[in-house]
C-alpha cells in the first residue's frame, strides 16, 4: 500500500500525459497535412532545410512535394503555395481567412509586436491604419499632387550624375545620388522635408539605421532561434542590438520628424490645409482614431517599406537596361517619338506602354518582395484538400509563380516583349504575376512606385546613354534574397554619355 500511495502522483501524471500525447497524435492523424519532408520530433525539418528559406529554395522544394507543401521548422509550421490557383485562393477566395500575419523573433522587435499595420492582425485596428495610411500617402490624387516634386527631384538628381569627370570615364556608383532621391521624395511627401545632400548629417544617421535594421531583419542567420526556442540564449546580442537599434530609429521619429509636424501643426490656423502626410496622420492621432505608438510605428516601418522597395526595383530595372544596351534603345525611341524634346513628367507616362513593360519584366524576373509578406489563418482552414492548422505561416512563392516554366515561356530571358503582346495586369488581378500580392493586404504602394519608377527610368534614358563601368561587359546581377526581400548583391560601376 506504501508503494502504490508513493507511486500514486508520478503515475496519474504520466497516465495524463501519455493520454494527451495520444490524443493529440491521434487528432494529427486525422488532419489531411499538406506533404513535406519527413519531421524529426522537436527539430521537423530544420536538419533537411536549414535555415536560408529563400524562394528559390522554395521553388525547389515545390518541384519535389508539389504546389502545397509544409515545413514544420522546429515550432513553426510554415504552408508555402506556388501556384496562381492556390495563391488566388490565399489571397483572394479565402482572403479574410488568410489575411493575418505571421512575424518572427527579430519582426517583432521592430514592429512593436505588430504595431505598423504590415504586421497588424487582420482587424478593425489594421482596417483604421489603412485607410489612415492610404487618403494621404497611395491615392492617385496624392500623386497628381505630388509630381511636381518627384519630377524636381528627379532633374536635381539626373543633372548630379554626370557633375563628375568619372561619370563620362572610370564610372560613379549611381545608387548612393538615386538613394538620396528616392529619400527626399518620400520625405518631402511624409514630412515636407528634404535633405540637402549625401553628407546631411541627419540623412547619414537615417540612412545608418535604416540599412542596419535592414540587414538585421531581413537575413536568415537567427532563423534557428526562432524555429527552436530553447536556442534563444545563443541569439541574446543579435537580440539586444535589435531591441537598441529599433529604440534609436522611434526615437528619431519621435523627437525629430514628428516634433517638428506636431510643432507646426500647433501653430497652423484653423482652416490651414495639411502640408504632408504626417498632418493628416496626426490629426487621425488627435482624434483618438489611432494611438501615438501605432503612428510611430507605422511611419517608421513605412519609411524602410517605402524607400527599401521602390529602391530596390530601380536598382533592378537600371542594371537589366544596362546590360540589355537594345532594350534601353528601344525605350528612349518610344519616348523621343511620343514626347520629342520634351521632358518627360508623370502624366506622360501612360503613353509610354514599352517603358512600363520593362518595368514590369524586371518586376517579374527580379520580384522585390518574391514570398509576399508572410499570412496567417487565425482559425482552422482548407488549402487545396489539405487541412491547414490555426497559427500557420502561410508564404506565396509568388517569383516562383512568375518565373516558373510551366506558365511562362524562357522564364530566365529578360524580355520586356511579353507584357506588350499580352497585357498582363500588375495590381494582383491577374494571379500569375503578383509583385504586389492582391487582396486585402496587397500592395497599397504600387500607385506611388510604379510611375515614380518609370519617372525616374525615364528622365535617366531620355538625357542618357547608361553603361557599365570601363573593361566591364555588363554589371553583376548576382542576387542577394532576404525573409522578405530580393537585392542586388553588388554595387557595380556605371558610366554615363550624354546623348548626341
Ligand atoms: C505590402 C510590394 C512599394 C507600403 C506589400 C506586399 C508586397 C509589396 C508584395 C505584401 C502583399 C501581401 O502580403 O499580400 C511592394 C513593391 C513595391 C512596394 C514591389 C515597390 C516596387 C511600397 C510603397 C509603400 C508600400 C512605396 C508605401 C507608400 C506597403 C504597406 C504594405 C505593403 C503598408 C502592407 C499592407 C498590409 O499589410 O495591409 N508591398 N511594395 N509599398 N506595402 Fe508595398
Amino acid at each position: 500500500p506504501q508503494c502504490f500511495s508513493v507511486g500514486g502522483w508520478p503515475v496519474i501524471v504520466l497516465t495524463f500525459v501519455l493520454c494527451t500525447g495520444l490524443l493529440l497524435r491521434f487528432r494529427r492523424r486525422r488532419l489531411n497535412l499538406p506533404p513535406g519532408p519527413f519531421r524529426w520530433p522537436v527539430f521537423g525539418n530544420w536538419f533537411q532545410v536549414g535555415d536560408n528559406l529563400n524562394h528559390k529554395r522554395l521553388a525547389l522544394l515545390a518541384r519535389k512535394y508539389g504546389d502545397i507543401f509544409m515545413l514544420q521548422m522546429g515550432e513553426r509550421r510554415i504552408v508555402v503555395v506556388s501556384s496562381s490557383e492556390l495563391a488566388k485562393e490565399v489571397l483572394h477566395t479565402q482572403g479574410v481567412e488568410f489575411a493575418s500575419r505571421k512575424g518572427n523573433i527579430v519582426y517583432d522587435i521592430f514592429t512593436g509586436n505588430g504595431q505598423d499595420m504590415v504586421f497588424t492582425g487582420y482587424g478593425d485596428c489594421w482596417r483604421r491604419m489603412r485607410r489612415i495610411i492610404t487618403l494621404p500617402f497611395c491615392t492617385n490624387k496624392v500623386v497628381q499632387e505630388s509630381h511636381a516634386v518627384w519630377e524636381e527631384e528627379v532633374n536635381m538628381a539626373v543633372e548630379d550624375l554626370s557633375s563628375t569627370r568619372e561619370s563620362f570615364t572610370s564610372g560613379i556608383f549611381i545608387r548612393s545620388r538615386l538613394q538620396l532621391m528616392i529619400y527626399n521624395i518620400y520625405y518631402r511627401m511624409m514630412f515636407n522635408r528634404r535633405f540637402i545632400d549625401e553628407g546631411d548629417p541627419l540623412y547619414v544617421e537615417l540612412e545608418a539605421y535604416n540599412a542596419e535594421r535592414s540587414r538585421l531583419a531581413q537575413s536568415f542567420e537567427y532563423n534557428y532561434a526562432d524555429f527552436l526556442p530553447f536556442l534563444r540564449p545563443f541569439l541574446k546580442d543579435y537580440l539586444k542590438r535589435c531591441e537598441e537599434l529599433q529604440k534609436k530609429c522611434i526615437s528619431l521619429f519621435r523627437d525629430i520628424f514628428l516634433a517638428e509636424r506636431r510643432r507646426l501643426l500647433s501653430m497652423a490656423k484653423v482652416d490651414d490645409g495639411d502640408k504632408c502626410a504626417a498632418d493628416r496622420i496626426l490629426r487621425d492621432e488627435m482624434n483618438h482614431e489611432i494611438s501615438e505608438d501605432n503612428v510611430l510605428y507605422m511611419i517608421e516601418s513605412l519609411n524602410v517599406q517605402a524607400i527599401e522597395t521602390t529602391m530596390c526595383s530601380l536598382e533592378w530595372v537600371l542594371a537589366e537596361i544596362i546590360n540589355h544596351q537594345q532594350i534601353q534603345d528601344k525605350v528612349r525611341d518610344e519616348i523621343d517619338t511620343v514626347l520629342g524634346e520634351v521632358m518627360l513628367t508623370e502624366p506622360d507616362i501612360h503613353k509610354l506602354p514599352y517603358l512600363m513593360a520593362v518595368i514590369k519584366e524586371t518586376l517579374r524576373l527580379h520580384m522585390p518582395i518574391p514570398l509576399l509578406m508572410p499570412h496567417m489563418n487565425m482559425k482552422e482552414a482548407k488549402l487545396g484538400h489539405y487541412d491547414i492548422p490555426p497559427g500557420t505561416k502561410v508564404l506565396v512563392n509568388a517569383w516562383w509563380i512568375a518565373n516558373n516554366p510551366d506558365i511562362w515561356e524562357s522564364p530566365d530571358k529578360f524580355n520586356p516583349e511579353r507584357f506588350v503582346q499580352d497585357d498582363i495586369e500588375v495590381k494582383g488581378s491577374d494571379f500569375r504575376f503578383l509583385p504586389f500580392g492582391s487582396g486585402r493586404r496587397c500592395r497599397p504602394g504600387s500607385t506611388l512606385a510604379l510611375p515614380l519608377l518609370a519617372l525616374v527610368v525615364g528622365r535617366l534614358v531620355q538625357t542618357y546613354e547608361l553603361l557599365p563601368g570601363p573593361d566591364l561587359d555588363g554589371l553583376d546581377m548576382s542576387e542577394l534574397g532576404g525573409q522578405s526581400s530580393l537585392h542586388l548583391l553588388h554595387c557595380s560601376l556605371v558610366r554615363v554619355r550624354i546623348r548626341a
